[in-house]
C-alpha cells in the first residue's frame, strides 16, 4: 500500500478535474464550491487503500472513490439545512451562502452525479452496496431528526442511529475497494465490519468535537448538537446520571424555545462536564476503535497493510478536525 498522502494526492486531483457544465450557474456553482472546499476526504482515500491493500488497481477504484466522496457531499448539503448549520469546513454553508432551495437541488444533482460516478465502475455488487447504504443513510437522518423531539432515546437506539447515518459509508467505502479488486468474499465482510466500528468511533468522535472542538480546527460551529436537542451519545447519558437540580436544569435547556445559544451552550457543557459524560464517550470510541481494529486484523494482507490501516483507525478516534 502507499502512503495515506499519495491517496489524498490522487483523490484531490481528480476532485479538482470533475468538469462541471456552465449552466445553470446557480445549479453547479453550488456544487463546485462544496466540491473544493476541502474536507478529510476519508471515504475516497478507504476505497483506494483497500482496493491496493487486496491486489487490485487502485487508479480503476477512483470512479467508485469519487462517487462516494459526491454522494458524502451531498448528505451535507441537505444535512446542514435540517441542522440549520451556518459553518461547514471553515465556509459558510450552501444554504446560508445561496439558499436552502439552492441546497436541495445542489444536492440532488450532486446525488446523481455521485450514482454516475458508480455506474461507471460497471460492477453490480459495488452499485447494489452503494444503493442500500445510501438508503440506510436516509434512514439514520431521520433517525436523527426524530431523536430530537425525544426524551426518553436509548444508547441503543443511538448506536443503531450513528451506524444508519455515519458508519455505513465508511463500511461501504471499504468494501467497495474490496470488490473492486475481487477480494475474498470473509475479507470484503471483515473490511465491512471494520469501517462500521471505525465509523461509530467517528461519529462518537464528532459528537464530542461538536462540544469541546476548537471551531478554527473543526470547521463547524461549536454547540450545534446542543442547540438542537441531538441525542448524542452524551445528552443521553447526561439525562440518565442528572439527578436533582442538575436533572431540573438539563429539563429546562431542552424545554426553553428562547434560550440564547451562548447560555444553552454553555450551561449544557458544564453540565456535561459535571456529570462526566465526557469520559464515557471516550471509553466508547477505545471500544469501537479496538473493534475495528480486531476486524482489520482478520483481513488476509500483509502485516505493513494492516498496520496503515490500524494507524488511520487511531488517527481518527482521536481526531481533532
Ligand atoms: C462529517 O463528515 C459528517 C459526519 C459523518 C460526522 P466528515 O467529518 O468526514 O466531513 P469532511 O468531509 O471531512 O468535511
Ligand atoms: C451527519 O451527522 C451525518 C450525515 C451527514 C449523513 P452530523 O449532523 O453530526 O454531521 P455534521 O456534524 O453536521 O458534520
Ligand atoms: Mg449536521
Ligand atoms: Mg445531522
Ligand atoms: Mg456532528
Amino acid at each position: 500500500m502507499k502512503p495515506f498522502q499519495t491517496y489524498l494526492d490522487a483523490v484531490n486531483q481528480a476532485i479538482a478535474a470533475i468538469p462541471y457544465p456552465a449552466e445553470p450557474d446557480q445549479l453547479y456553482a453550488p456544487i463546485a464550491y462544496h466540491m473544493a472546499l476541502g474536507g478529510k476526504r476519508i471515504r475516497p482515500v478507504l476505497v483506494l487503500m483497500a482496493c491496493d491493500a487486496l491486489g487490485g488497481d487502485a487508479a480503476g477504484a477512483l470512479d467508485a472513490a469519487l462517487g462516494i466522496e459526491m454522494f458524502h457531499n451531498f448528505t451535507l448539503l441537505h444535512d446542514d439545512v435540517m441542522d440549520n448549520a451556518d459553518v461547514r469546513r471553515g465556509k459558510p454553508t450552501v444554504h446560508r451562502k445561496w439558499s436552502s432551495n439552492t441546497a436541495i437541488l445542489s444536492g440532488d444533482t450532486m446525488l446523481t452525479l455521485a450514482t454516475q460516478f458508480i455506474s461507471r465502475t460497471g460492477n453490480s455488487a459495488v452499485m447494489d452496496l452503494f444503493n442500500k447504504t445510501a438508503i440506510e443513510i436516509y434512514e439514520g437522518q431521520q433517525w436523527d431528526m426524530d431523536f430530537e423531539d425525544r426524551n426518553d432515546v436509548t444508547v441503543e437506539e443511538y448506536i443503531n442511529m450513528i451506524r444508519l447515518k455515519t458508519s455505513v459509508l465508511l463500511g461501504c467505502a471499504l468494501k467497495t475497494g474490496a470488490l473492486l479488486a475481487e477480494g475474498a468474499e470473509v475479507d470484503c465482510e471483515a473490511l465491512y465490519e471494520a469501517g462500521v466500528n471505525m465509523g461509530l468511533a467517528f461519529q462518537l468522535q464528532d459528537d464530542l468535537l461538536d462540544v469541546w472542538g476548537d471551531p478554527k480546527t473543526f470547521g463547524k460551529e461549536i454547540g450545534g448538537d446542543i442547540m438542537n436537542n441531538k441525542k448524542t451519545f452524551l445528552l443521553i447519558n447526561a439525562m440518565q446520571l442528572a439527578k436533582g437540580d442538575d436533572a431540573d436544569e438539563l429539563r429546562h435547556w431542552l424545554n426553553d424555545p428562547y434560550a440564547t445559544r451562548v447560555e444553552k451552550v454553555a450551561a449544557v457543557t458544564a453540565l456535561y462536564e459535571r456529570l462526566g459524560v465526557r469520559q464515557l464517550a471516550q471509553e466508547a470510541i477505545a471500544d469501537c476503535n479496538a473493534r475495528a481494529i480486531e476486524a482489520f486484523n482478520r483481513v488476509k494482507i500483509s502485516d505493513e497493510d494492516k498496520q496503515a490501516f490500524v494507524d488511520l483507525a487511531n488517527s481518527l478516534a482521536g481526531r481533532n478536525k
